[in-house]
């Protein structure tokens, strides 16, 4: 069964990843910087995996993988002393990473569908001090996209799937200023982490 989910997800991301328009987003990611390029890649297979669990029609399976691969594509705009920094970052370099979903909505707007670039800029409103949610005001392009996320379910689902694959990649990966988590410690962080429909943290810890 697992090899079969396994599979079905490897086919939908091929399919995802046979969108010139996603694949020349993602080129520029890997030139950038090679680790956050990596973890898009998984974040995209990881978000396909749990949409398949949860059935989603195939046309919401194709904008679910674009958007869990392109969900970091905003951290082209971020310098790499500051995504390859060893250690916490200081205030200032925190304010400029807290930047990259807007830089995602904007690198996005050429793309055919929009609704990729809604939920590339709602993967980090899960959290427990979501953003760019609180710090949108002055952005009206990202503020009305953002409100009429708010009223699309589909949307607001896609994007907790999102945020739910890219939260549990960023604790069992090893990064720079920290080691890959054991999976016990891991489901207690997204317990206190992931504000969304908490079943998607059950399923995310199946894998
Ligand atoms: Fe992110
Ligand atoms: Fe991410």
């Amino acid at each position: 069964m697992v090899s079969t989910l396994h599979s079905t997800s490897t086919v939908v991301l091929k399919r995802v990843l046979s969108q010139p328009e996603v694949t020349s987003y993602l080129d520029l990611l890997r030139h950038h910087h090679k680790e956050s390029y990596s973890h898009s890649m998984r974040v995209g297979f990881l978000s396909i995996d749990l949409g398949l669990d949860e059935r989603l029609a195939d046309e919401d399976l194709l904008l679910l993988g674009s958007a869990g691969l392109l969900h970091d594509i905003g951290k082209t705009k971020i310098p790499t002393t500051i995504l390859a920094k060893r250690g916490q970052l200081d205030a200032q370099e925190r304010t400029l990473m807290d930047e990259h979903p807007v830089h995602g909505f904007n690198l996005l707007e050429a793309l055919p569908d929009p609704r990729i670039r809604q939920i590339v800029i709602a993967h980090h409103e899960y959290k427990p001090s979501p953003y760019p949610r609180e710090g949108v005001e002055r952005r009206d392009s990202a503020r009305d996209v953002m409100d009429r996320r708010r009223s699309d379910s589909m949307i607001t689902s896609l994007a907790q799937l999102v945020a739910v694959a890219d939260l549990y990649d960023a604790l069992a990966s090893r990064r720079y200023y920290k080691p890959a988590l054991p999976k016990p410690q891991i489901e207690q962080l997204l317990r206190t982490q992931f504000k969304g429909n908490q079943k998607y943290i059950t399923a995310v810890l199946r894998r």
